[in-house]
């Protein structure tokens, strides 16, 4: 009885200890996205681009609604032919938002291989699993 009593305190605690884990998934978006669904593939380091450093910069609608950048790591199919045209990530990185498209390595500086992902992800490295 009191053995039992004493797991379904500890059952409780688990949960109340998970609850504020779980709110923490939301800040996900916040993590560097890797975006990959080209660079590889052409001999390019993936691009890594981190999300916290823009958001606090830019409003969410800068990109998300007048740039068209989609929620979503690697649902935007975007080309260096897009950027240098003034898309996308061009549309900033112009040598006048911030720096131009030559340099080439501030952007490409992903790990060769790793997939299109949001990196940095709290939750995962908090459960200490290492984003691939
Ligand atoms: C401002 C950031 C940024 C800079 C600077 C940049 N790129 Fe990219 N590049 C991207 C993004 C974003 C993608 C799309 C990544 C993906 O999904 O594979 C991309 C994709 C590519 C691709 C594959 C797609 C395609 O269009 O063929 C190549 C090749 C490439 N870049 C070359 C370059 C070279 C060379 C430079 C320097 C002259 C450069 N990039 C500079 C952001 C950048
Ligand atoms: C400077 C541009 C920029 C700003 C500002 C920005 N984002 Fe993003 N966001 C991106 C890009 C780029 C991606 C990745 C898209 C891709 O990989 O094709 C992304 C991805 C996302 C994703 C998807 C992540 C996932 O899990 O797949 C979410 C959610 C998101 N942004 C939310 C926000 C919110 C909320 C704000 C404002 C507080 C914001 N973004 C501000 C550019 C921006
Ligand atoms: C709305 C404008 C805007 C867009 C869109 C944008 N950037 Fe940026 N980015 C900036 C500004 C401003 C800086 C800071 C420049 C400076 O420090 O001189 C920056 C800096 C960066 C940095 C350096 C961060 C650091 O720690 O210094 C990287 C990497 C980067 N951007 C990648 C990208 C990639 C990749 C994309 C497209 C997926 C993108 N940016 C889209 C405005 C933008």
């Amino acid at each position: 009885m009191k053995e039992k009593s004493l797991r379904g305190l500890l059952l409780a605690v688990a949960i109340l200890l998970a609850l504020p884990f779980t709110a923490n998934d939301a800040r996900a978006e916040y993590g560097d996205v890797v975006m990959n669904n080209f660079a590889d593939a052409a001999g390019m380091r993936p691009v890594v681009f981190p999300h916290w450093f823009h958001r606090i910069r830019f409003r969410c609608k800068v990109c998300h609604a007048d740039l068209g950048f989609k929620f979503k790591a690697g649902g935007n199919e975007v080309t260096m032919a897009q950027i240098i045209e003034g898309q996308f990530c061009g549309a900033c990185h112009n040598g006048e938002v911030a720096w131009s498209i030559e340099n080439c390595d501030v952007c490409h500086s992903g790990t060769p291989g790793t997939a299109t992902q949001v990196h940095g992800n709290t939750v995962k490295s908090m459960l200490g699993k290492k984003a691939k």
